[in-house]
């Protein structure tokens, strides 16, 4: 049974994740699959979900997903996850991935960033309450106050298709 809290920090749950990508990830122009990174972004998400809720959580959407430079094999990739912004039971995490060259100590690269809505679960797979967020710095602010944003995009998105349905 998970402990019950009431507010937790961002900082509390951030995580940095890294492995080396090889030639098994890699698509037909030898670069990494852009699923490969999806899914290591998602993975950080989840560890991020999981400790902010105290207990499973489980991808619910994926609201963005910009790829701004290709991974190559043999590159370190690195993943970086804060949680940004919590409702009743979902939660939005943000996940940015660089990369690194293994044999050289350059300049991480920002490669993409993406953004997650999970929705914590109890054992029966029904959305349970998450504790609130608690920002500590001004960037936790902007991040809650973009994350408000997207959340106001999406609702806004699903009402307007939901009425061009019903005609
Ligand atoms: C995510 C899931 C638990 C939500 O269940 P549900 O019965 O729709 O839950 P509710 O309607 O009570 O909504 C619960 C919360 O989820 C949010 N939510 C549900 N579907 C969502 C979606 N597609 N996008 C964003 N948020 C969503 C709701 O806004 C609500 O947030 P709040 O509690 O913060 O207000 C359920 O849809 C599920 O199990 N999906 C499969 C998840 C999975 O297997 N992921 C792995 C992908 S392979």
């Amino acid at each position: 049974m998970s402990e019950i809290v009431a507010a937790r920090t961002p900082s509390y749950s951030r995580i940095e994740l890294a492995t080396v990508s090889s030639r098994a990830q890699a698509n037909l122009l030898g670069n990494i699959h852009g699923g490969e990174v999806l899914k290591l972004a998602d993975s950080t998400a989840g560890v991020v979900a999981q400790r902010h809720s105290g207990g499973p959580a489980v991808t619910a959407a994926l609201d963005e997903m910009a790829f701004l430079e290709p991974v190559r094999v043999g590159d370190i990739v690195r993943t970086f996850g804060q949680i940004n912004w919590v409702g009743t039971s979902s939660m939005e995490i943000g996940v940015r991935i660089e990369t690194q060259p293994w044999d050289a100590t350059t300049e991480l690269r920002h490669v993409g960033s993406a953004y997650f809505v999970f929705v914590a679960i109890d054992g029966a797979g029904a959305a349970r309450p998450v504790p609130a967020l608690e920002p500590e710095t001004d960037d936790d602010r902007r991040r809650m106050r973009e994350a408000e944003i997207r959340r106001a995009h999406r609702l806004a998105k699903r009402r307007e298709i939901e009425a061009v349905r019903l005609g």
